[in-house]
């Protein structure tokens, strides 16, 4: 794991017991984030509603898993897999997210995302492998630096 700066090291604890929800619409514009989300997250309800959901988007994340998301819910099939995601405050936390199409009368009209925690080991799991798919495909990784 490599880092480059200390602000991206405070981690926020997902609570077992809540679901972090939001949805999109096609294009991944937020619609609607629940109170849990705004807490998770860090942002106000104003400021989430009318943005890309890449605003949480942290930069340890690989292209290739957001590719795979959108091909994925694209052809109307649910998506599922860990993501790391960044807070306004620069922090982060780590959900295992479920992502699907939501219908109206049989006609795709948004996405839904619901997540879920990830154990200590999970979360190890995925650093790990999207360093090494960071990697693979030249993507910038991040340095530690400890002082
Ligand atoms: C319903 C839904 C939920 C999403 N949730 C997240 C999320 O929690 N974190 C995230 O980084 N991307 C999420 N995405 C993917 C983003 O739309 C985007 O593809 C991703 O952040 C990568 O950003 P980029 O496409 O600008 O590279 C979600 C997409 C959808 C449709």
């Amino acid at each position: 794991m490599e880092y480059n700066n200390a602000e991206f090291l405070f981690e926020t604890e997902v609570p077992q017991d809540q679901l972090i929800v939001s949805r999109t619409d096609l294009k991944g514009i937020i619609t609607y984030a629940n109170d849990t989300f705004l807490e998770i997250s860090g942002y106000t309800k104003e400021e989430l509603i009318g943005k890309q959901h890449n605003v949480v988007r942290h930069p340890d994340m690989p292209s290739a898993i957001f590719q795979n998301l959108w091909d994925t819910i694209r052809e109307g099939k649910q998506w599922s897999g860990n993501v790391k995601n960044l807070r306004k405050d620069k922090g982060f936390y780590w959900v295992h997210a479920t992502i699907s199409g939501v219908y109206k009368d049989d006609v795709l009209v948004e996405y839904k995302s619901i997540r879920v925690p990830l154990s200590l080991e999970e979360k190890l799991k995925s650093q790990k492998e999207y360093d090494q798919l960071k990697k693979n495909n030249n993507e910038k990784t991040r340095h530690i630096i400890y002082k």
